[in-house]
């Protein structure tokens, strides 16, 4: 067991329905076997716990770990090119690098950047969109289970309209999903998503066999994109003639359901929101994406009007990094700019959409610090004299000091990064036993 000793910030209530960020200045949490066994007041728990190891976190900030509900492992080495629209980014940038991992070698070398990618950033649960090649998606599993993270994943079905190299026939794809999600559904934290690219890449019988993997493993999840951008939508309008919509080149196949996740729906319908609410799927916003891509500014509020879950993503390759916190300020930033149609958002929200929102979005009993909850957590802890270490030190409410880890935290204040009370990020606390200066 272990005392942990932090200002935590988490959000265990939606604000979204009226909830409000929980706060304590100086909490005691019992970590026992990686879960929150108690929380409550330091001085308490200490006085219970008298013999236990204390993990003394109180400098700077502990929030849940992030939940990233959307990214690409192959696009790691591709972040930043800038400036195109969806179509012309993948045909340029983003496909040309996915068929590279037809070598297991290379893909082995990309999938351990891409795991320090997501604990560097302080996320500890990811749906991640895998590659085109089954043992590039292996090589990334063994990757994830060597480090410890929460990792949902699976391989990308495309039968048609990309680079010859990235596309299979329906029969292949089920038979490699099937063994994938054979070998990985359920061991350790990983668990298996069933993930065609998007319907653009994607014939009906593809879908069929994605259909056919959910239905035979049972408890995998589903990922794809939809609605991203205005070319795609009517790309895919002409190839789904018999479908009323795009949601529903993946409905008519069974598949959105509570355990679907799609990307982007930045230009969704009134009717394409009513039926993601009404089978319980959820959406993953991925706001430095939409701004690189100009794919558009996504309507949060008629989202959460229509009653659609919504978590972030950080899009890597096409979003510009793993940070949820850059998500969050650039979340911020679009429904600024949307003016009355936006749907302004506190720090509360950004860090529920980054934590428990996407928690809630994969199922998954994390998300927040609460008793019996794992101890799945980030550390922000920013250098003596750093613009953020002044604001968090000036800051007039917990709120406000929220608001500073979004506007001015990057990966570079991250001081420890725990899942399952498992320390993931490759070193002992700074400072265990105190500060240091
Ligand atoms: N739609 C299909 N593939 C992709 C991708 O790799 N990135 C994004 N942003 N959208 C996509
Ligand atoms: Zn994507």
């Amino acid at each position: 067991m272990t005392l942990v000793r932090a200002r935590v910030t988490d959000t265990p209530d939606d604000p979204f329905a009226g909830g409000a960020l929980r706060h304590d200045e100086d909490a005691g949490l019992l970590v026992t076997d990686g879960l929150i066994t108690a929380r409550g007041p330091y001085a308490a728990l200490r006085a219970a716990h008298p013999a236990e190891e204390v993990l003394d976190l109180r400098e700077g900030v502990l929030l849940p770990g992030f939940v990233d509900t959307h990214v690409h492992y192959p696009q790691v080495r591709v972040i930043g090119s800038l400036g195109l629209p969806l179509l012309e980014w993948l045909d340029r940038c983003a496909l040309p690098e996915e068929c590279r991992l037809v070598e297991t070698s290379y893909a082995a070398a990309v999938a351990r950047e891409f795991v320090e990618g997501l604990v560097s950033a302080g996320t500890t649960s990811a749906l991640v969109f895998g590659a085109h090649f089954a043992p590039a998606v292996d090589v990334l599993l063994e990757e994830v289970a060597r480090r410890g993270l929460r990792v949902t994943a699976g391989l990308v079905v495309s039968d048609r309209g990309l680079p010859e190299p990235l596309l299979t026939t329906p029969e292949r794809a089920y038979d490699e999903s099937r063994a994938l999600a054979q070998r990985w559904h359920g061991r350790g934290r990983i668990r298996y998503a069933v993930t065609p690219r998007f319907s653009y890449s994607t014939t009906e019988a593809a879908l069929d066999a994605c259909a056919a993997v959910l239905k035979d493993e049972p408890g995998t999840w589903f990922t794809s994109h939809v609605n991203e951008n205005p070319a795609e939508v009517a790309a895919v309008d002409r190839l789904f003639q018999d479908a009323l919509h795009y949601v529903g080149t993946y409905d008519g196949h069974g598949l959105v359901t509570e355990r679907s996740v799609l990307a982007h729906n930045v230009h969704a319908t009134d009717d394409e929101l009513a039926l993601l609410a009404g089978r319980g799927a959820a959406v993953a916003h991925c706001p430095t994406s939409n701004s690189a891509l100009g794919s558009g500014l996504f309507p949060m509020r008629r989202h959460v009007e229509h009653g659609v879950r919504v978590a972030l993503g950080s899009d890597v390759g096409a979003g510009t990094g793993f940070s949820l916190l850059k998500e969050g300020l650039q979340a911020s930033f679009m429904q600024a700019l949307l003016g009355p149609a936006g749907l302004p958002l506190t720090p509360a929200h950004l860090l529920f959409l980054a934590t428990r929102a996407g928690a809630l979005a994969l199922g998954l009993e994390v998300g927040d610090l609460s008793d019996g909850r794992p101890f799945d957590a980030v550390w922000i802890r920013p250098a003596p004299g750093d613009p953020l270490d002044v604001g968090l030190r000036n800051a007039a409410s917990p709120d406000d000091a929220l608001a500073k880890v979004f506007a001015l935290g990057t990966p570079a204040d991250i001081a420890g990064v725990w899942v399952a009370g498992e320390r993931v990020d490759g070193a002992r606390p700074r400072d265990v036993m105190g500060p240091e200066r």
